[in-house]
């Protein structure tokens, strides 16, 4: 099964200029904390954005046409994602989509749950979440976020597709 998992904005907004518009290191941890020990799946201009490097403990699968990218260890290039997604959108295995913002949308229709970090703050950028038919949803949890005092309120929040 595919899960998605990302941080937005109050406005939807998710990049800037390649890289997360916003320095929360508690939602960093939160992500390390929810996706390690699964594989996950990118986009090349987040991976790119991330440094190309791979994350610990995690594979990575990358999302690229460019058959001559070369790959770090523990990372896989996904060879079709119609066949992946075809294989893979029913299984036990949760699998985390971790964009960015074609790679979520590719997915989305195939996604059973949302793991979205929602700040109640507006940045500048120019990348955004692609549309949620929200009446599909339901919130199942949301637990706001450790933060100081220079940092917005924001939410830890946990969707699951309706039956
Ligand atoms: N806030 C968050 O939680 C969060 C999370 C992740 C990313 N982001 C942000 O999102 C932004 C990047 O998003 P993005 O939409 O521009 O790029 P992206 O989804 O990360 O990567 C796009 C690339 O993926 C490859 N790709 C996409 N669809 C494909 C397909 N069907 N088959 C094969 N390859 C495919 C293509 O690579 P090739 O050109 O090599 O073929 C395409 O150029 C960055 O600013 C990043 O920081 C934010």
């Amino acid at each position: 099964m595919f899960s998605a998992i990302w941080a937005e904005d109050e406005n939807g907004l998710i990049g800037a200029g390649g890289k997360l518009p916003w320095h929360l290191p508690a939602d960093l941890n939160y992500f390390k904390e929810k996706t390690v020990g699964h594989r996950l799946v990118m986009g090349k201009a987040t991976f790119l954005g991330m440094g190309a490097r791979p994350l610990p403990q995690r594979t990575t699968l990358l999302l690229t046409r460019d058959q001559d990218f070369s790959l770090p260890k523990g990372v896989e290039r996904i060879i079709s994602s119609a066949e992946f997604i075809d294989k893979n959108q029913n299984t036990a295995e949760e699998i985390f989509i971790a964009g960015g913002a074609g790679t979520y949308q590719l997915f989305l229709p195939y996604t059973k749950k949302l793991y979205r970090t929602k700040i109640r703050h507006a940045y500048a950028g120019d990348t955004h979440f692609p549309a949620v038919d929200w009446a599909a949803w339901h919130l199942c949890s949301s637990v706001p976020g450790p933060k100081d005092a220079e940092q917005p309120d924001y939410f830890f929040e946990i969707w699951g597709r309706n039956e």
